[in-house]
């Protein structure tokens, strides 16, 4: 980590209140996990995979078997088959992945991660695999039907995550809107809910699946300039990028990306 790192964290900190990735001062590893030089067959090596499965249809806990599941999960596995890697997954909260890479804690984190460029100084990040729409989560009954209804409102979002920053960049432009950062996203969608904040900035595929769990609950769609794709993240310098770059392009190619596309959000 540059010396200047801290500095930039701080203020951007400053500006946009949450941010993953910043502030890691936790001890170092005494071990390095998997440095690997590149190639493509990665027979007998075990990568440290972190997640945090809060995040439906991407990653979440199956309560039939106590697994976590979901497009990244499948994606990571048909990656991990591709290089004939074996993967272990941890969960944790969002907000400490980035951290955890950076401190190189683990070999790469799938959790619907959006490549920012500030996100950039202290990670790598694969080619992207998905393009996701944000909205907000409102209460049937709340009239809020634009960003501009939230004037003097309380929004919640995910800790250290974009939808934070979209509702730091939204109380640019409205008055008096109160940010409050949540470390799940269920939290957010069930303080939506009992109606203690008025929205919540969610990802559309996670909102939808919340609204569908929960009555009461719809989306209002924000507008694309608010979209944002979805990356693999990995340590700095990690040779782990070009290899798995490599796998997602052939799994675009020959379809198969598509067709986990199709399973797990039928688009
Ligand atoms: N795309 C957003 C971001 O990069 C949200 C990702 C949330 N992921 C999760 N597993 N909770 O900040």
């Amino acid at each position: 980590m540059s010396k200047f790192f801290p500095k930039i964290c701080l203020s951007f900190l400053l500006v946009a209140s949450t941010l993953a990735g910043c502030g890691d001062s936790g001890p170092k590893p005494s071990s390095k996990p998997n440095e690997q030089t590149a190639r493509t067959n990665f027979k007998g090596s075990k990568f440290t995979v972190i997640t945090s499965a809060d995040n439906p249809p991407f990653e979440s806990h199956d309560s039939a078997n106590n697994q976590i599941k979901g497009f990244d999960i499948d994606l990571i596995h048909m990656i991990a088959k591709e290089l004939e890697a074996e993967i272990e997954i941890k969960d944790q909260d969002f907000s400490t992945l980035i951290p955890s890479l950076d401190s190189k804690k683990a070999d790469l984190s799938i959790a619907g991660f959006t490549p920012t460029e500030t996100r950039k100084i202290a990670v790598d990040f694969s080619v992207t695999y998905f393009k996701g729409d944000n909205v907000l989560l409102v209460l049937e009954d709340s009239g809020i039907q634009s960003i501009e209804y939230l004037a003097e409102k309380k929004v919640g979002a995910q800790l250290g995550s974009t939808q934070a920053e979209i509702a730091s960049q939204i109380s640019h432009v409205v008055k008096d809107l109160q940010t409050i950062p949540y470390n799940k996203i269920s939290e957010v969608a069930e303080e939506v809910k009992s109606g203690r904040i008025a929205a919540g900035i969610l990802e559309k595929t996670a909102a939808e699946n919340f609204s569908h769990i929960g009555t009461h609950l719809t989306i209002i769609p924000l507008d694309s300039r608010f979209s944002q794709p979805t990356s693999i993240a990995f340590p700095k310098g990690s040779t782990l990028k070009a290899p798995i770059d490599a796998v997602i392009q052939k799994l675009e190619s020959d379809g198969r990306l598509e067709q986990l596309r199709k399973k797990w959000f039928g688009q």
